[in-house]
């Protein structure tokens, strides 16, 4: 008897029952710009780090590094729940600073990506406190409202940013942060603000980290572009002041982007208690979320970072790397706001994003007439341009920002 012949109960199906769902932007833009035949196209879309070829190298390091972990690996037996430890105390010193790194208070787990790191901090915050409603940013990583409720939690949205005068809204953002309440949480990004450059001044970052401090607000830092901003202790240092004023926060990092591992799925997540204990089990309680959702989390990454970061040689030469990464972004910058007069704050933002002043509409124009691809909200990655494609993507451009699209 096949399956096709035997006979079910409607009611037993199921998938049936199921509504459609649309992929979202950033997945949408990679299916559209794969399906596209024309050649000359644009890839402005997903933040991938692009070099001057438009290639998206494996980096030095890490190919060296991979060597090393070939040869010596002897097992791809289970690692640990928390993932690898000596990893984890060798990233926490990079992005905490050696003496957060060192603070018993704070405590730290290897996850599957910066959005394992969420997904995990998300589930930690439900788990201490179901009523905590999560505050972003208007705009904010097409992600970030997705993982906060897929653990259960509330989002709610506080300004930020204006795309069309390109200016962060700092005063609406903590008067509407005033009707925050205690235990609620509040996601900042630490450097590199996706999808919009802009960031906070290091006093606006002090009247952040008092805010919480005065309203009880925990803190969840998204640091997932460290180096690709200022430099690794300067795009880490506004949120390492924080810390240094808030009892408790929540810090999720990425190697996806500043080590070029995106594929690997390698992050990271630290829980800042108030004391050494409650950090530990609240670690204790991220394991066993994560133990339900993916068990352990994958090493060949997290086996590359840690040989980089053990090798003074190899962790120079991905510094160099990462240097020469920066360096060309804020070249394009600045090559951008010179050839686009109206982008002229493109060059002043940092990391690999513009939310550029642009319609939906527009954005749907310059992918079909001109082989643009963006995300539909006008985010660019900057790191897609290069000498070859920037005066044709400023000449197509030019028109939409004239008429105010
Ligand atoms: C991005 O914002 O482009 C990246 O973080 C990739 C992604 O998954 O959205």
């Amino acid at each position: 008897m096949t399956a096709d012949s035997l006979t079910f109960p409607t009611q037993t199906r199921l998938f049936d029952g199921l509504d459609d769902q649309p992929l979202d932007a950033m997945l949408l833009l990679l299916r559209q710009l794969r399906d596209d035949p024309r050649t000359g196209k644009i890839d402005l879309g997903i933040g991938v780090y692009g070099d001057e070829a438009g290639r998206t190298p494996v980096m030095q390091a890490v190919r060296q590094a991979e060597r090393i972990v070939a040869e010596a690996q002897t097992t791809k037996a289970y690692v640990a729940a928390e993932g690898d430890a000596r990893f984890i105390a060798l990233l926490a010193s990079i992005v905490l600073g050696a003496a957060r790194a060192a603070d018993d208070r704070y405590c730290g787990l290897q996850t599957p990506g910066g959005t394992g790191a969420l997904r995990l901090a998300a589930e930690l915050i439900a788990r201490a406190n179901p009523d905590a409603r999560v505050w972003v940013g208007t705009p904010t990583w097409i992600n970030h409202q997705a993982l906060m409720r897929s653990a259960g939690l509330q989002v709610l949205e506080h300004p930020f940013f204006d795309q069309s005068t390109q200016t962060v809204l700092f005063d609406a953002m903590i008067s509407t942060l005033e009707t925050a309440r205690p235990g609620d949480v509040l996601l900042l990004h630490a450097c590199c603000h996706n999808p919009t450059g802009a960031g906070f001044t290091s006093d606006q970052w002090r009247t952040i980290a008092d805010l919480c401090a005065r309203k009880g607000l925990l803190p969840l830092i998204d640091i997932a572009y460290q180096g690709l901003g200022h430099g690794l202790e300067e795009d880490a240092a506004a949120m390492r002041a924080l810390l240094d004023i808030v009892p408790e926060a929540l810090i999720t990092a990425s190697c996806s982007k500043n080590f070029g591992l995106y594929r690997e799925r390698l992050g990271a997540l630290w829980i800042k208690g108030s004391n050494a204990q409650a950090a530990l089990r609240a670690r204790a309680n991220c394991v066993k979320a994560g133990r339900s959702m993916w068990s352990m989390p994958p090493d060949h990454g997290a086996s590359v970072v840690r040989t980089i970061l053990e090798s003074a040689d190899l962790t120079a030469n991905w510094q160099a790397e990462l240097a020469t990464m920066r360096a060309r972004i804020n070249s394009v910058r600045t090559e951008l706001a010179r050839a686009v007069p109206q982008l002229a704050s493109v060059a002043q933002q940092t990391g690999m994003f513009v939310l550029l002043p642009l319609s939906r509409e527009a954005v749907a124009e310059l992918r079909v007439k001109h082989g643009v691809y963006m995300v539909e909200n006008g985010r660019m990655n900057v790191a897609g341009l290069r000498s070859e494609n920037l005066p044709r993507f400023a000449a197509a451009l030019e028109p939409y920002l004239s008429k105010g699209e």
